[in-house]
C-alpha cells in the first residue's frame, strides 16, 4: 500500500462489515481482512474496469464470500455496512454520494481530494459528528482524512475551513501545508496582472494562513 493510503488505513475503526466505495485496486478492502480489521468487505466502483483491479486483487476472499464486489454510483446498491470508506475522489463526488445514499453507515472515513470543507458542511447537515480531521502528507502531497461517526456536531468558520484537529493541534503536516499555500499566494499577490482590489483580498487571505505557519 501507499504512504496514503496507509495512513487512511490506520484511521478506519473494527467492524463486522466494511465498504470501500470507489474502491478502484481494493488495497484498503485487502488490508482490512488480513488485518481483522473486519469480517466482510463490499467493494464498489463505477468502473467496471477498475473494479475488476479489486476482484483480482481479492479472488481468493471473494470464493471465501468474505469479500463481495459492486459495480456501482456511489452506495446505490451495495448492502448496508458499518463503516464505509470514500478516498481519493474530488470532494464535489463525495458531496453527491453521500446526499444521495438511500442509508449512510454509522461510522464512516473520507478522504477527499479537494473541497474538503464542503464534505465537512454536508456531513454536519446529514448528522454526523466529526471524530477526527487532519492533514497528512504521504507521497509527496497533503491529504485531508475526516473520520466521522453519527451523531450532532458544530464546526467554526476556520474549523469548518481547515479540519478542526488541524485547527487546535497545529499538526506539523498541516503547518507544512499551509506553508506551501502561503508561499503561493504571496508569489501570486506580486504578479503584475494582480488587481488592487484582489490583491488585497489575496493579502487579508495569507495573514490568516500566517497564523497556523
Ligand atoms: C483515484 S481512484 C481512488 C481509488 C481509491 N479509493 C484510493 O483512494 O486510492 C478513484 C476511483 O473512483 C471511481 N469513481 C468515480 N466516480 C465514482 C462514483 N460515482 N461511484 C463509485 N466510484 C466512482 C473511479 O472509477 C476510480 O476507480
Amino acid at each position: 500500500m501507499t504512504e496514503r493510503l496507509t495512513k487512511i488505513f490506520d484511521e478506519i475503526p473494527r467492524c463486522k462489515v466494511f465498504a470501500d466505495i470507489a474502491c478502484d485496486h481494493g488495497y484498503i478492502a485487502e488490508a482490512m481482512i488480513k488485518s481483522g480489521k473486519c469480517d466482510i468487505a463490499y467493494v464498489s466502483d463505477i468502473s467496471e474496469k477498475s473494479l475488476n483491479k479489486a476482484r483480482e486483487l481479492l479472488k481468493g476472499y471473494i470464493a471465501e464470500k468474505r469479500v463481495f464486489g459492486f459495480v456501482s454510483d456511489g452506495f446505490h446498491g451495495v448492502p448496508e455496512s458499518d463503516v464505509a470508506l470514500i478516498a481519493g475522489v474530488g470532494g464535489a463526488l463525495t458531496v453527491r454520494i453521500l446526499k444521495e445514499a438511500k442509508s449512510l453507515p454509522d461510522k464512516m472515513v473520507l478522504q477527499p481530494m479537494r473541497n474538503a470543507t464542503e464534505v465537512r458542511k454536508t456531513l454536519l447537515v446529514l448528522g454526523y459528528a466529526i471524530v477526527k480531521d487532519f492533514t497528512v502528507f504521504a507521497d509527496g502531497g497533503f491529504y485531508d482524512i475526516i473520520v466521522t461517526e453519527k451523531g450532532k456536531d458544530f464546526l467554526n468558520g476556520e474549523e469548518l475551513e481547515f479540519g478542526r484537529d488541524n485547527v487546535r493541534e497545529r499538526p506539523a503536516a498541516f503547518r507544512a501545508k499551509m506553508r506551501v499555500e502561503l508561499d503561493k499566494l504571496l508569489s501570486y499577490a506580486e504578479r503584475d496582472n494582480v488587481s488592487a482590489r484582489s490583491k488585497k483580498q489575496i493579502l487579508k487571505r495569507a495573514e490568516r494562513y500566517k497564523a497556523y505557519v
